[in-house]
């Protein structure tokens, strides 16, 4: 089970900049309150909690079909519709495409040089393609979408149709209509699940079987930690401890600034998947904590002086593995070389833990407040186990800080903006109001 050691983040270990028991207790009827709505299922999009039992028998059906008949995968989708699937990829089958077929390739940002290499590298006519949008309105997705259309269209006629999954809203949205009149085949997200929390539904599970990888045991990892994410007790549920340590230090220290380090490179993109559910749950209302994805050891060169020395507005939390699975010994070479003569005889293992461990009390000498989640090794379970512990951490947040975690109210007018410049029906006021803008713009440049 993962675990969590918060001594660094108490005032005993660190001094002035750390919390205290006391501090926990003198908020324990808002924990209570924020437990009880989740608990209680405050908010519909509660509904991720269920998804550990969900029936994937379809989801293996149609990943059985892509695995007999492709040498590429392409996932159109942004925001939770690709962050999931990239981290799972990344965590649980590193250089994939260069190792497995089908190949998968990711395409969210509507970048036309990233998709134009992209068709440098794929033959179209062997490639499927999963268009994910919860809302089936997204503009990047939907552009994507249409160009894939066509040019499959192009390259193989009516086939063309059978080389598409729709990952949808089982009953809204235009990419749902399409795939019930054109008979394409189809997933279903949940109804109450969001974007960001929809990385264990079919959004993250066909991909994860599509790279041959059993989804179920990401459902095995996320169950075995639900019932321990539900216990009504600060010290024994380590998703509302993780949220009362965050919310606390941003409340009583002003440390807002939240950096998730993994010393594991495939946790890179697991980092960038938790900072959109961070932040996009959580930063609104003038409230909200900000995410940091980092890496260890290549940010110990990089970002560290910053955590060490600069303002004092971060909490660092570490990822640590104990299993890599793998060892690497360092061969007895250049002995004779007095700057390398200490590394023969250990192994890339114990460099990198030892790395983690000396940032990690460096960072507690000077008085600067960090954690570390202990993650037993990285498979399909315990990447479940983390995904939902995550998630339940972030709604606990959002319940904390008085936030709706589930909405994101704040992105609504930049697509609207977009709408009135693209000519989208109803949005002429928009269009209006961005030539007004460019017209003031101009006034102040260099
Ligand atoms: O978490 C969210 O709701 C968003 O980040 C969405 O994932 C993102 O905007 C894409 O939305 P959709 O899946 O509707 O295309």
């Amino acid at each position: 089970m993962i675990g969590i050691d918060y001594s660094n983040m108490m005032e005993e270990v660190i001094g002035i900049n750390g919390i205290s028991d006391l501090s926990i207790k003198n908020i324990s009827s808002q924990i209570e309150n924020a437990y009880n709505m989740i608990a209680n299922r405050e908010w519909k999009q509660l509904e991720f909690i269920d998804l550990p039992s969900q029936d994937t028998a379809e989801i293996k059906k149609i990943a059985r079909y892509i695995r007999k008949s492709a040498d590429n995968f392409l996932l159109l989708g942004i925001g939770g519709s690709a962050l999931g699937p990239r981290a799972i990829i990344e965590a649980l089958s590193p250089f994939h495409n260069l190792k497995k077929k089908p190949r998968v390739f990711i395409y969210d940002n509507v970048d036309p040089r990233t998709l134009k290499s992209i068709f440098t590298v794929i033959d179209l006519k062997k490639t499927f393609i999963n268009v994910i949008s919860k809302s089936g309105s997204t503009a990047e997705t939907a552009a994507s979408f249409l160009i894939l259309w066509d040019k499959m269209k192009r390259a193989l006629g009516k086939e063309a149709f059978r080389r598409f999954i729709i990952t949808t809203d089982p009953e809204k949205g235009n990419l749902r209509k399409i795939a019930n009149d054109e008979k394409i085949l189809s997933l279903p997200v949940p109804p109450n699940v969001g974007g960001r929390y929809s990385v264990l539904s079919p959004v993250g599970l066909l991909t994860t079987e599509v790279i041959g990888i059993n989804c179920n045991e990401l459902l095995e990892g996320a169950s075995s930690i639900k019932s321990i994410c539900l216990k009504n007790d600060v010290y024994k549920n380590p998703a509302l401890l993780f949220a009362v340590l965050l919310f606390l230090m941003d409340k009583e220290k002003n440390r807002h600034i939240n950096v998730m380090v993994p010393y594991m490179d495939s946790l890179k993109f697991l980092s960038e998947w938790f900072c959109q559910l961070w932040a996009e749950s959580l930063g609104k209302g003038n409230k909200g904590l900000t995410p940091y994805p980092s890496l260890g050891t290549t940010d110990q060169h990089s970002q560290l002086q910053l955590w060490m020395e600069g303002p004092q507005d971060k909490v660092v939390f570490f990822i640590k593995v104990n299993n890599f699975g793998t060892d690497i010994k360092i061969p007895a070479v250049f002995r004779n070389i007095e700057g390398y003569n200490y590394l023969p005889g250990h192994t890339l293992k114990e460099l990198i833990n030892s790395e983690q461990e000396a940032t990690e009390l460096a960072l507690t000498k000077a008085g600067r407040p960090n954690f570390t989640i202990n993650v037993p090794e990285i498979n399909a379970y315990y990447l479940g186990q983390l995904f939902f512990f995550f998630e339940m951490a972030t709604a606990f947040a959002g319940a904390l800080l008085g936030v709706n975690p589930f909405d994101q109210p704040g992105v609504e007018e930049g697509k609207n903006l977009t709408y009135g410049m693209m000519g989208k029906k109803g949005f002429e006021d928009k269009k209006k109001e961005v030539y007004e803008y460019r017209k003031r713009k101009g006034k102040w440049k260099i």
